[in-house]
């Protein structure tokens, strides 16, 4: 098991705006850094709290999985991320568990991440991201 921490909790929000201030407010301290995820169809935002984050998702069009999540759900927990030594490790030794994987291949994530997503089928509707700091090529 090479799981190293909750790495964040993401939350779905409407207006990214409108909740970057609620959690300036809450946390005390602003947002280190926003970043859209193209591939993923969100604008991101994240807050550092202590050795973890918080990052908000708004979606970016009407096809993104946050546009899905909020025509479900109210706003609120999305999802939790758990950083990982080996990413492709975790994902087969999930797989070889029985465990369906969104992905079974890490991709690239915000914040300088590889990521990927257990099915929240499995893991009693709790959407479960790996995710594992991007290796640095060429060093
Ligand atoms: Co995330």
């Amino acid at each position: 098991m090479s799981l190293k921490r909750i790495e964040h909790i993401g939350i779905a929000v409407k207006d990214i705006e409108a909740s970057n201030k609620i959690f300036n407010d809450v946390l005390g301290t602003g947002a280190y850094k926003s970043e859209i995820v193209e591939s993923e169809g969100v604008l991101t935002s994240f807050f550092q709290v202590g050795p973890n984050k918080i990052e908000l998702l708004q979606a970016t069009h009407a096809a993104s999985p946050i546009a899905k999540f909020l025509e479900k759900n109210k706003e609120g927990i999305h999802h939790i991320a758990f950083e990982v030594e080996n990413i492709q490790d975790e994902i087969n030794r999930l797989i070889q568990l029985g465990y369906t994987m969104i992905h079974e291949k890490p991709k690239d994530g915000a914040d300088n991440k590889i990521i990927a997503f257990l099915h929240p089928k499995d893991s009693n509707g709790v959407l479960v991201e790996l995710c594992q700091e991007k290796p640095t090529m060429g060093v």
